[in-house]
């Protein structure tokens, strides 16, 4: 009876092992395919980023995340398309798109289905309701707005105050 123990529980490893493989071939890389890879920078003390963040991690992003100082963030910012005017907190980059402050993730999937060709999409500022910026009851009315390649820019979607 001695051996049986340690083959009981060699036994048991094993199921377990292949239960592990089964799981991660078959059900975790084709969910991986699917979300779209959103890449973040903001600055490592802003608490409404981490908000927005955690909103399109829940609604099926796969986020990667990047501190990093405020004057770096704004570089970034206007290196990729996003003048002072459209700017908020954090800037996105997902599909070689930029998401620039606090846009709902409905409008981010929409733009990655109809892929017009432009910079991508702005929340200037931090509106309050929008997406990490509290209660949508309490929501300040607000544009998502796209940027064109040459700067200009038209309203994508009209959020009203809630
Ligand atoms: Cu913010
Ligand atoms: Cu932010």
């Amino acid at each position: 009876m001695e051996n049986s123990v340690p083959i009981n529980n060699f036994t048991r490893r094993s199921v377990f092992k292949g239960a592990v493989a089964l799981f991660c071939s078959s059900a975790l890389p084709a969910k991986a395919q699917d979300a779209p890879q959103l890449h973040v920078l903001k600055d490592p003390s802003c608490g409404c980023c981490g908000s927005w963040i955690k909103i399109m991690q829940s609604e099926g992003f796969d986020l990667s995340v990047q501190n990093t100082s405020n004057e770096a963030l704004f570089q970034y910012k206007l290196r990729n398309g996003v003048s002072e005017d459209l700017a908020s907190c954090h800037t996105g980059l997902v599909d070689g798109y930029v998401i620039e402050g606090h846009v709902p993730p409905a409008d981010v999937r929409r733009l990655l289905a109809e892929r017009p060709d432009a910079v991508g999409l702005s929340v200037p500022g931090m509106v309050v309701g929008s997406p990490g910026m509290g209660p949508e009851s309490e929501r300040d009315a607000y544009d998502v707005i796209l940027i064109r390649k040459d700067g200009s820019t038209e309203v994508f979607s009209r959020y009203e105050e809630g």
